[in-house]
């Protein structure tokens, strides 16, 4: 059912979907990966998105929040983290209600993920804005298999912001990390609020359910909340690997920050007919 509000637009343009509140407030959702490609809140843009990004089958969007599943990084049996950021996504509804933006995408399994991964599942993301609770992305597995099967699964956040060299992140101290710039080895967090020092790429274990990151656009702080994912990646390649990187901006490292709510250091064991979900909210404060 699709309620109508005066103050909540919604435009569809081939492959991409508009959730508008108003002129400062909207989002958009590319059909490919159901990935978000844009969020402004309060007239600005929130989320980091390559303008060399190619949009091109097999190569999933740079930037913006792609859907990682079933496979967190490396996986022997797919491309890196999995095929749903790959996959032409179903739009399955669209709904105005009490102030809030959302559209449901849908992705079931088929002859291309069947090919890597044999089991029958169904996808449900769910994205949704309003003023109040910023911007929420829902994300529902369920086994639709005889047999159980088991994923990692992350929601692969670019953060905008003003300088990453001036970023922080807070709620990370004391926690265990696996540091992939250091063949993965463990670590312990000494710094309250983390910075990223010529680059990031780290897995820190059973995070407080929410963090903040300070230094976004125009100094704002977005608060990163989860429900459901355990863990919290953060990644910047810096200078080198995003030069060396075809669809990443030169430059743009300096542009973003990844903060990445994920369930990816245990798998997630869903038997038959069971659903699990997992959410991330983004809001921004000054
Ligand atoms: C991060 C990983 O989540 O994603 C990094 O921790 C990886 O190791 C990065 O480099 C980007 O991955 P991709 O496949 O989008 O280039």
């Amino acid at each position: 059912m699709l309620y109508v509000m005066e103050a909540c637009t919604m435009a569809d343009e081939v492959d991409m979907v508009t959730l508008n509140l108003d002129d400062d407030n909207r989002v958009v959702i590319h059909m490919f990966g159901a990935t978000v490609i844009s969020w402004i809140c309060g007239g600005k843009e929130r989320l980091f998105l390559s303008s060399t990004s190619l949009f091109e089958n097999g190569k999933a969007i740079r930037g913006g929040i792609p859907v990682v599943f079933p496979q967190f990084g490396p996986w022997k049996l797919g491309p890196q983290h999995g095929f749903a950021r790959i996959s032409m996504w179903d739009l399955y509804s669209k709904k105005i209600a009490d102030g809030r933006c959302s559209a449901r995408f849908i992705l079931i399994n088929n002859e291309i993920s069947e090919a890597m991964w044999n089991y029958k599942f169904k996808l449900i993301y769910d994205v949704t804005i309003s003023k109040t609770n910023g911007l929420s992305c829902s994300l529902s597995v369920t086994n639709q298999d005889s047999k159980v099967f088991d994923f990692t699964t992350l929601l692969h956040t670019y953060l905008k912001v003003d300088d990453a060299e001036t970023v922080t992140v807070s709620n990370l101290q004391s926690l265990k990390y696996i540091d992939k710039l250091k063949n993965g080895e463990e670590f312990t967090e000494s710094d309250s609020l983390l910075k990223v020092v010529n680059g990031i790429d780290r897995i820190y274990k059973s995070t407080p359910a929410t963090q903040e990151v300070f230094g976004c656009v125009d100094g704002s702080t977005v608060i990163v909340s989860k429900n459901g994912l355990p863990d919290t990646v953060v990644w910047n390649p810096w200078a080198e690997k995003a030069r060396n990187m075809s669809d990443f901006d030169d430059d743009g490292y300096k542009k973003m920050i990844c903060v990445e709510p994920g369930f990816v250091v245990e798998r997630v064991i869903l038997q038959p007919q069971e659903e699990r979900s997992f959410t991330q909210n983004l809001v921004v404060t000054k």
